[in-house]
């Protein structure tokens, strides 16, 4: 395909503009990608975007952007719970189809997916697309060369607590500044592990390859939280700790909860028998070097927030384009919403769960 692939957009909440809208508007990639058409259910919200970010064309409804013929793929910027029903939706319509995070809940609706737009023949790019960072690359090439010597365990998670109640989307009067969080807060989609760990997680086996079991504790730490003077009752799990096993005898420790730390940022810390990685230095040596960047995030796109979904969003448009498969998998994904939901199975049950999906770690000829 020749032509500028024509992006739907689902959803204009944070990252529907943030993201999508923002870079997708951007000169330098018109020639690839189009801003074809953005839904939402709120009135007026992604009429308001359209006109904002110059969008082809508004809908109230999903059905509407399925039904349109200038709409080649889609980008779920909806709440999480809605993910695998508007997926699947999107693959039965013929389009190709972008997550973001986190791409289902379930390894169940992970496999239904994968099945099903391999039936049809559409392609799938699922946010977080960790391993796309140079310095990720680095990382996981120098632990297969074994500058750590034996990996004896790891350390990878995040705390999250006010984040999606304060973003410049949220707090404002109009309709693209007004936005809900409260399903941030509540099942089926929320909880930090399916909002943050999942980049944490996205590293972690995206360095070390595929996890064998998990063992975990879970609990809800804020039961209440405030919103613009009201009250959202929170019923999903807020502080998750999972033990993770890499086999071998080599353990990872994840956690997503509402506050602490041991590591930086979305970056695991990895302890070997010769050496320990931290955040992207082992020993002296930082894996990260001064303006490393992603293959897609160049000029403006550097500057900007959310680069990192403007990526995946590309590696779709090329995988549509020029027919070039991404790291960034639905296979990949599916282990980790495997490693989540093993981890709510086994804090419920007391029991050590088996995970039952693998996928292929980036190669030392991919590095
Ligand atoms: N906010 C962030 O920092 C961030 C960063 C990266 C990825 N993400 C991911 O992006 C996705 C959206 O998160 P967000 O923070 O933008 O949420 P949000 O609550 O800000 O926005 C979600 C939007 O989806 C709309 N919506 C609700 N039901 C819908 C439906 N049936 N069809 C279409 N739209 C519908 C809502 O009206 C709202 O405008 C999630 O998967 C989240 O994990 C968020």
């Amino acid at each position: 395909m020749r032509e500028p692939v024509g992006m739907g957009v689902v959803g204009a909440g944070a990252i529907g503009i943030r993201a999508a809208m923002m870079h997708l508007s951007q000169p330098d990639v018109q020639d690839r990608v189009r801003l074809a058409a953005v839904c939402d259910p709120v009135p007026g919200r992604a009429e308001a975007a359209a006109l904002k970010y110059g969008v082809g064309a508004f809908y109230e409804t999903y059905e509407e952007l399925l039904d349109d013929p200038a709409v080649i793929a889609v980008t779920l910027c909806s709440p999480i719970g809605l993910h695998y029903e508007q997926g699947m939706m999107a693959v039965d319509a013929g389009k190709h189809v972008h997550f973001n995070k986190t791409m289902t809940t379930t390894v169940g609706e992970a496999d239904r997916l994968i099945a099903r737009a391999a039936e049809v023949g559409v392609h799938l790019v699922a946010s977080p697309g960790m391993m796309l960072h140079p310095y990720n690359q680095r990382i996981r090439k120098a632990i297969l060369e074994g500058t750590l010597g034996r990996l004896v365990w790891a350390a990878a998670g995040v705390a999250i607590k006010d984040y999606h109640l304060e973003e410049e989307f949220r707090t404002g009067e109009d309709v693209l500044t007004n936005v809900d969080p409260s399903w941030y807060f509540r099942k089926p989609g929320g909880g930090p592990q399916y909002d943050v760990t999942v980049y944490a997680l996205h590293n972690l086996t995206g360095i070390l390859g595929p996890a064998r079991r998990v063992t975990a504790l879970s609990g809800l730490v804020l039961p209440e939280r405030e919103f613009r003077g009201r009250t959202i009752a929170c019923d999903m799990d807020d502080s998750t700790l999972i033990l993770v096993d890499f086999g071998e005898s080599f353990f990872g420790f994840v956690y997503g909860t509402v506050a602490g730390r041991v590591n930086q940022g979305f970056l695991p810390n990895v302890y070997g028998t010769q050496a320990s990685l931290i955040g992207t230095r082992i020993g002296d040596r930082d894996l990260k070097l001064l303006d490393d960047h992603q293959p897609h995030v160049v000029g403006e796109h550097t500057t900007m927030a959310e680069s990192h979904v403007f990526e995946d969003l590309m590696q779709l448009v090329d995988w549509i384009r020029e027919g070039k498969p991404s790291i960034a998998s639905a296979e990949h994904a599916r282990h980790v919403i495997d490693i989540i939901e093993a981890g709510y199975r086994a804090a419920e049950t007391g029991q050590t769960q088996d995970l039952r999906t693998t996928f292929e770690p980036l190669s030392m000829e991919d590095l």
